[in-house]
């Protein structure tokens, strides 16, 4: 009898079991227990390891063929997809095809800006609309299952991997989330099939890996269990809501319990709390990594602990295929455990429908005008500005009847470097930088070129020199500073966050110039440079925009586009200022009027200066707020409404306000709705619930309203219940966290 027969006379007799009137048994769980039930341990723990399909492991095909594979990584091109999944699904007994994952974390070969510029958005539809593109691109390569969203909320510019994230806050990290997985997924929707022109997403990493101490990846993490339920967690649960197929591990230990091995968190909070049935996959060997955490004593036993806490595909980290059927022999791991895993990983590759076609077409569709052109607005519109003098009457930028601009800097013409971290298919030769495309006839400006230094860590200062001689027949300057795009992601990691090489000295030089400068930064983090920001005359934070990020600054500096981007985490004065994020508490003693050191008279008596919560050096505001940046043209908002100042919770409020547009400029605003708890366990000054990127156009107003459900001022007290107290509240609607004009309201029970 054939592999199949045998299928199908065991779908029958599992038919006709299920013939009595029971609960509905969902279709898909239906054939992946009649699948299961064929298959052997050997072929479990099969499904159970990923490989890597590039560089990695020799001999995959004969791996593939003993049934020891289920899943590959960094396997792309519809030719060798198709090799491997040949091999799966025609030489191996029971035909059960491969799992094949990628990273792609902000586009595939279209490269969209860093995950950072993308929380600066604000605009989840665009970003939504960018994910789907990225899937078009990727499945058109044979790419079913991509290593994205990360939502690890980051509050720690030194993390390289700040940058492929959504910035700082929890709420705005989970609607990009939430809008990243429904566009690669193609549908809002638990277990929705996930169709030949959309991607699994995989939702990382899980959890509390953006806590890692002193901003030093992989390091140790000590998260109270509300700040991990109230910070961390709920940007997984958007994701997962919105149906992410899958989800991964975090390098990191979370007070002490590796993540691959945290049965609180992936099966008390994963599983039974939330009822999650995405796959969980490790990270790259994050359980054989549980012997270098010294959790485990060696990678048998890191097997153990690994599906022991339910994870459930073993990355790169060959411990289940070491070690799982020896334990599963010996009774100290069940069968059942091991059916649990393996269920999730047919399910996913059933939604995916890889049985029924499991075979990648060869049509690439790499780089098509609307995917540039989406990529040119999402690159333009994560685009903030941060800084824009007036000089003589009006302001630097847009650069109106400007001729000739000098255009210098390491970022100015780094078709790789403006791509930013995680690049595995994207092609520099396809980025336009900020010099090729202010040479764009369009533009009407006269352009030098004089990069004066060569790459971001270049310490030469000759070059500036020739920088400094060209300032003297320019009417504006365009300074291109930054970092290479080496210098963020993972494992890469900054004790210093200034502009890294001979970049300030350079900013110092163009200043003594005397000729406007007009500053802009494309890096994968925020640096502190108030100096160079204090030195500039208008200043752009553009991070790294990926392959458009050229005609998206062009359209900002010559005003074809007005900047809307805001802030999605907090720039600091300076590195010691790490952690300062807009959502922090109080304290006992918030800073009121902070003395600074060089404002401290010389042997000023101890308690002469007052005591508050401040940095002597710098105050306790960062440089720019969590929320913030500029336009081309100037808001002013009206006072807030609010339907009711009493409320119960499950109340919904409406708070509402007028918005604007006082200049001569459509353009964009982000209004965003914040609010503070006045007593309760140590509430943040604020906390953002809501915002709404709206176009005004110029002369005109707005009325912005939001729906604040009060459940949702809900949050994990110390004795771990999720409830919201009675209390009075603030609440503003304003264009940043440290703006506006609260109004009152109170929850009376
Ligand atoms: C890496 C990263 C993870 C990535 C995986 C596969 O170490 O932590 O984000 O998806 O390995 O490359």
């Amino acid at each position: 009898m054939t592999s199949r027969h045998t299928y199908l006379l065991a779908l029958l007799l599992l038919l006709a079991a299920c013939s009595k009137p029971t609960v509905q048994i969902d279709p898909v769980d239906r054939r992946v227990d009649s699948l299961l039930s064929l298959m052997t341990l050997e072929e479990k723990i099969g499904q159970m390891n990923q490989l890597e399909g590039a560089w990695v492991n020799d001999d995959l095909d004969g791996q593939i063929r003993a049934g020891q594979v289920g899943a590959l990584l960094n396997v792309v091109g519809a030719e060798k997809v198709n090799h491997y999944q040949h091999i799966a699904v025609e030489q191996t007994r029971l035909g059960i095809p491969l799992l094949l994952g990628r990273d792609v974390i902000h586009g595939y070969k279209t490269i969209y800006p860093i995950p950072l510029a993308q929380g600066a958005t604000w605009n989840p539809d665009l970003i939504r609309e960018a994910a789907e593109m990225t899937a078009r691109e990727a499945t058109s390569d044979g790419v079913r299952w991509v290593f994205s969203p990360m939502v690890d909320v980051a509050r720690d510019p030194r993390w390289g991997r700040v940058a492929e994230g959504y910035g700082e806050d929890t709420y705005l990290t989970s609607v990009m989330g939430r809008a990243t997985v429904i566009g690669y997924q193609g549908a809002d929707s638990l277990d929705a099939p996930i169709d030949g022109q959309h991607v699994a997403a995989c939702v990382k990493h899980f959890a509390g890996y953006s806590a890692s101490e002193g901003g030093r990846d992989y390091n140790t993490t000590n998260i109270p269990e509300q700040q991990l339920r109230d910070i961390y967690l709920p940007p997984f649960q958007a994701a997962l809501r919105a149906g992410a197929g899958s989800i991964m591990c975090s390098f990191n230990d979370i007070s002490g319990i590796p993540s691959s091995a945290n049965r609180h968190l992936n099966i008390d909070i994963l599983r039974n709390e939330w009822g999650s049935r995405a796959m969980l996959v490790s990270d790259w060997g994050s359980g054989s990594d549980l012997v270098a955490h010294g959790y485990a004593a060696n990678r048998r036993e890191a097997a153990y602990d690994c599906i022991s806490a339910r994870m459930e595909m073993d990355m790169q980290g060959l411990v289940y295929q070491d070690y799982l059927k020896q334990m599963v022999d010996s009774g100290i791991v069940t069968m059942e455990q091991v059916d649990d895993c393996v269920r999730s990983i047919l399910r996913l590759k059933m939604r995916l429908g890889l049985f029924e076609h499991p075979y990648a077409e060869s049509t690439p569709d790499f780089y098509a005008d609307d995917a540039l052109l989406l990529a040119r607005r999402v690159a333009t519109e994560s685009t903030i500005l941060l800084k824009n003098d007036t000089l003589d009457g009006q302001p630097l930028l847009p650069l109106h009847g400007v001729k000739r601009v000098l255009v210098c800097g390491p970022l100015a013409d780094a078709q790789k470097e403006q791509l930013g971290t995680w690049i595995f298919d994207g092609e520099p030769e396809h980025s336009i930088t900020p010099l090729q495309a202010l040479h764009e006839p369009g533009t009407g400006l006269e352009v030098t070129y004089e990069p004066g230094l060569t790459y971001s860590r270049d310490t030469d200062l000759s070059g500036i020199d020739r920088v400094v001689k060209a300032a003297a027949s320019a009417d504006v300057i365009l300074y291109f500073a930054g970092e290479e795009a080496i210098l963020s992601g993972e494992a890469r990691c900054r004790a210093d966050i200034t502009l890294p090489g001979a970049q300030a000295e350079m900013m110092h030089r163009l200043h003594l110039t005397g000729k406007p400068v007009v500053l802009v930064v494309m890096a994968g983090r925020p640096l502190a440079i108030p100096d160079e920001i204090g030195q500039a005359d208008a200043v752009l934070y553009a991070l790294h925009g990926g392959t458009m990020a050229g005609p998206a600054l062009a359209d900002v500096l010559t005003g074809l586009a007005v900047p809307s981007g805001r802030l999605p985490i907090t720039m600091p004065r300076m590195v010691g200022q790490i952690p300062i994020y807009y959502n922090h508490k109080s304290t006992g003693r918030p800073a009121t009027t902070p003395i600074l050191l060089d404002d401290i008279p010389i042997g000023a008596p101890q308690f002469s200066i007052g005591q508050s919560s401040y940095w002597l050096e710098t105050g306790d505001k960062p440089l720019f707020p969590f929320g913030y940046g500029l336009s081309y043209t100037t808001f002013s908002y009206g006072p807030v409404q609010i339907d009711e100042t009493e409320a119960k919770t499950g109340d919904v409020l409406r708070i509402s306000c007028d918005i604007t547009n006082d200049g001569s400029r459509d353009a964009q605003e982000v209004a965003q709705l914040y609010v503070r708890q006045q007593a309760g366990e140590c509430r943040p000054v604020r906390e953002l619930k809501g915002f709404k990127k709206v176009s005004i156009p110029a002369g005109q107003t707005v009325n912005v309203c939001f729906e604040l459900d009060t459940r949702n001022l809900a949050y994990w007290h110390a004795d771990l219940t999720n409830r919201a107290d009675p209390s009075a509240f603030q609440t503003w609607i304003a264009p940043d966290s440290r703006s506006g004009q609260p109004v009152e309201f109170t929850i009376t029970e």
